[in-house]
């Protein structure tokens, strides 16, 4: 698996799966079949709730633990220094791991600079190896860094080809922070794969529409995580490594930016929704 290098030294692979909103019961054969099609990288959260089973799917594998990239995301609720460092041992107990490889701040709310201090103590710990944010905004990802002792190796965004937040990523970039783009695909979205572009790239290079979407991302300096239960998309998504896009196509690819995200709660909504939601992630995955 080819990976980028980390502003920490570490490296991550080009590809993961992602198991957002995929059930515990799902995650097993899904994480099976991604593992067999070459798949070394697992991208969960506190709030997917099936951290138990990633970690069983993991052990199950008989794959050495090294050879797998484990990364979640520990939610805002536990965004204070010390609500996030009881949060790092109970995320280690429901994966079954003595470290993960990428710790991830989900939300930009709480006292985020508190949290990091403590994500920050969980590397030196050998906890963590790599820490990073997710959704964070220009003026909360600049006030992070402005204190932060180490800065974000990576950080998730939402990224897709209507949606490219190029100013965001090449901020991060200066950062040598890597994006990992979340809802690569547009969360499956009809318009998006359908698009005529991918259709005539795909016929060009033997490839599906989906396949050019997610190497367009691996070309643009992105890690994809696409989420898949479906034993034939998780194969054919990680066929991405024996053809390339030209200059000019990847500039026709970024020419489709119409600054449309899928995910779009208006900041004080969200705020509120996610700060207010039940943290009791233990009783409620098994
Ligand atoms: N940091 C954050 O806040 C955040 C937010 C959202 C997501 N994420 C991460 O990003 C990952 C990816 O996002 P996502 O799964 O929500 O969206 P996505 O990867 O953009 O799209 C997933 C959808 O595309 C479909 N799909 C996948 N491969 C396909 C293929 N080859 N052909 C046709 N359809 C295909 C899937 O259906 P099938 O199951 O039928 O294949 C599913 O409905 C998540 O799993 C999660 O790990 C992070």
């Amino acid at each position: 698996m080819e990976t980028f290098r980390l502003n920490d030294g570490n490296q991550i692979p080009k590809l993961g799966i992602g198991v957002n909103q995929v059930r515990s019961a799902d995650v097993g054969p899904a994480l099976a079949h991604a593992f067999e099609a070459g798949y070394r990288s697992v991208d969960t959260a506190n709030t997917y709730l099936n951290e138990v089973a990633v970690g069983r799917a993991v052990r199950d594998s008989g794959l050495p633990r090294e050879e797998i990239y484990l990364a979640t995301k520990v939610w805002s609720t536990d965004s204070t220094y010390r609500r996030m460092a009881v949060a790092i041992d109970r995320t280690l107990e429901r994966l079954g791991a003595d470290y993960v490889d990428l710790l991830l701040v989900h939300q930009q709310y709480g006292d985020y600079n508190g949290a990091w201090t403590a994500m920050e103590e969980a590397v030196a710990a050998g906890k963590v190896r790599s820490i990073g944010i997710s959704n964070f905004n220009h003026r909360r990802l600049t006030d992070l860094v402005s204190r932060a002792t180490v800065l974000p190796a990576v950080a998730q965004i939402e990224r897709h080809p209507y949606f490219q937040q190029r100013e965001q990523k090449e901020f991060l970039e200066r950062l040598g922070t890597v994006v990992t783009g979340w809802f690569p695909l547009g969360r499956g979205d009809r318009e998006l794969l359908a698009e005529p572009l991918f259709a005539e790239l795909g016929q060009k290079y033997g490839k599906s529409p989906v396949q050019v979407i997610l190497r367009w991302h691996l070309q643009d300096g992105t890690v994809v995580i696409p989420g898949s239960t479906d034993p034939a998309h998780i194969r054919s998504n990680s066929e991405l490594f024996d053809f390339a896009l030209t200059t000019q196509e990847m500039d026709r690819i970024a020419a489709m930016d119409r600054n449309k995200r899928f995910h779009n709660l208006p900041e004080l909504v969200e705020r509120v929704i996610f700060q207010s939601m039940r943290t009791d992630y233990d009783k409620r995955q098994r």
